[in-house]
């Protein structure tokens, strides 16, 4: 028997206005679609905007659904977008912006284990790393690297 350990990296924004005016633009993007999130149940709208190699951005918000499990995160209605349009074209960083309507979300909000799997997809298909970034509604920004960063032991093709 031997233990394994496993360690991962991130950086720390104090603020949006830490980062480079390339990301803000990006987190901005994140921050204006998530106000287009429909989240009538939950009343905590997401906004994800993927930067393209060609500097195209691609946007998501989460989509609601009476039956509840038929709904979908913005991050994934994002990389599945971003899939389906431009299914040849690397995707460089991803933002996410949380904000929930009943209270002030100002811890940074990571994606959910879903939304995780579906972007390792798609680190795994461009063979590139996807860097993150996630915040509230306001307050710290944290980036990961890539997403392997946040789901260091996963599942992937090579387990099939
Ligand atoms: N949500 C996202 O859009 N992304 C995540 O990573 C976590 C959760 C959405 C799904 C649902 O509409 C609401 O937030 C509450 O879970």
């Amino acid at each position: 028997m031997k233990e394994i350990k496993l360690t991962t990296t991130f950086l720390e924004y104090q603020s949006l206005s830490e980062l480079s005016a390339k990301d803000q633009e990006l987190m901005q993007a994140a921050i204006e679609v998530r106000k287009k999130a429909y989240a009538p149940y939950s009343q905590f709208r997401v906004g994800a905007a993927i930067l393209l190699e060609d500097g195209t951005i691609v946007v998501g918000s989460n989509q609601e659904n009476a039956a509840f499990p038929s709904g979908l995160c913005a991050e994934r209605t994002a990389i599945f977008y971003a899939g389906a349009t431009h299914p040849n074209v690397a995707m460089v960083s991803i933002a996410i912006s949380a904000s929930s309507d009943v209270k002030t979300t100002t811890t940074p909000i990571p994606p959910c284990g879903a939304c995780r799997q579906a972007i390792l997809e798609y680190e795994d298909k461009q063979a590139r790393p996807i860097r993150m970034l996630f915040m509230g509604a306001e307050g710290a920004v944290i980036e990961s690297p890539s997403l392997i960063n946040i789901l260091p032991f996963h599942f992937d093709k090579n387990s099939l």
